[in-house]
């Protein structure tokens, strides 16, 4: 074990973690500040596996779903805790057309891709270092993305940095060049249940998002390309409200999807790349609140919808529907098809970069 800590005892920490089935070794770090919270990342997928935070008297608990071994995340995780990409989130028909050329992925969810295609980055061993200065610490995380993996134009290095901040944020640098033009969407698919993973459903949990509208879907839950008002539907968070009548709604788009899967544009003045503050989740019976603030346009809002008993988690307890929620920054889904959507095209030249900080309190 290698570790090193810093001013206000905030420290960074590395350990073997285990051995993917193809032999590769995987590293776990472990980041904590001055105020309790530890949250742990394994070099497989840039996976959050723990994230410990104090509730409202102080009691600690593991906020995350995740397994407690290697072998799980690698053959049945349902995305937790991962770096979603190539282009987090779905393409309809799992196609695309770039400058004119028309590129084939894999149709991995139904006719359509998702997450990356059959081995995301997810799936990926990524390079590791610890990062400290200023009083934070954290993990950088390098992942070369080959030309032509799952279908994808382009080499593309990516990096991901994970710091934990002294004000408990959970802060997520992405960056990423091309050689060739390409398109790039990536997000952290963390599962979050504020009262502890594996302790039951959130359909108490109290959600504010800023967002006036978001983007309907058809069954196969890819955007019509509408950007439709929430006023008047269960998707309208603009005025904080539990999880439990929308999730439970028979409004068509709620039908689609068994529940919240839907991707919400967030308010934001033409031209303002600011990271800002998006969504605000509640849990009123132990006072955690986590916080999302980025510079994306879009919010993926998932409640575990497709979680059905079969998964046991971390600590041991099975993992049944709506036993969490998910807030995936992000472009909007199926962006590289539909025109009217902020692009994803990435060219060579130019630099992906993106923020986003889940933010842990109590009220
Ligand atoms: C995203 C999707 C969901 C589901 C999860 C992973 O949140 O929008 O439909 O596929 O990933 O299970």
């Amino acid at each position: 074990m290698t570790t090193s800590t810093i001013a206000q005892n905030a420290s960074v920490t590395s350990q073997p973690y285990g051995t993917t089935a193809d032999g590769q070794s995987v590293e776990e770090y472990i980041l904590t500040n001055a105020n309790g919270v530890e949250v742990r990342i394994i070099t497989y997928g840039g996976i959050i596996t723990s994230v410990q935070v104090p509730d409202r008297d102080g009691f600690r608990a593991n906020i995350n779903l995740g397994f407690n071994n290697l072998a799980d995340y690698e053959t049945k995780s349902p995305y937790f805790g991962c770096i979603a990409g190539r282009y987090a989130n779905r393409i309809a028909n799992a196609e695309f057309t770039l400058d004119g050329k028309k590129y084939t992925l894999a149709a991995n969810d139904g006719p359509n891709s998702l997450h990356g295609g059959n081995v995301g980055f997810d799936k990926q061993v990524w390079q590791a270092s610890p990062v400290e200065g200023n009083g934070e610490v954290g993990v950088a995380l390098r992942y070369l993305s080959p030309d032509g993996e799952e279908g994808y134009p382009g080499n593309l290095d990516v990096k991901v940095v994970y710091t934990l901040t002294a004000d408990n944020g959970l802060r997520i640098d992405y960056t990423a060049t091309t050689d060739a033009p390409t398109v790039v969407n990536l997000t952290n698919h963390a599962y979050w249940n504020l009262m502890g993973e594996g302790q039951g459903a959130i359909y108490d949990h109290i959600l504010w998002l800023d967002a006036d509208r978001y983007t309907p879907v058809n069954e196969t839950l890819i955007p019509t390309g509408e950007l439709a008002p929430v006023e008047g539907t269960p998707f309208d968070f603009r005025i904080p409200k539990p999880l439990a009548p929308g999730q439970r709604s028979n409004h068509e788009q709620i039908v689609f999807a068994r529940g919240y899967d839907h991707n919400f544009v967030l308010n934001r003045a033409e031209g303002d790349t600011s990271v800002k503050l998006a969504a605000r989740m509640y849990e009123p019976t132990c006072g955690r609140y986590l916080e999302v603030w980025t510079d994306q346009p879009g919010l993926q809002v998932y409640a575990g919808n497709f979680l059905n008993g079969t998964l046991v988690g971390a600590s041991g307890r099975i993992y049944r529907q709506s036993d969490a929620f998910a807030l995936e920054t992000q472009h909007f889904p199926d962006s590289p098809n539909q025109p009217n959507f902020p692009s994803t095209v990435l060219r060579p030249g130019e630099t992906y970069q993106t923020t986003t900080i889940y933010k842990f309190g109590v009220a």
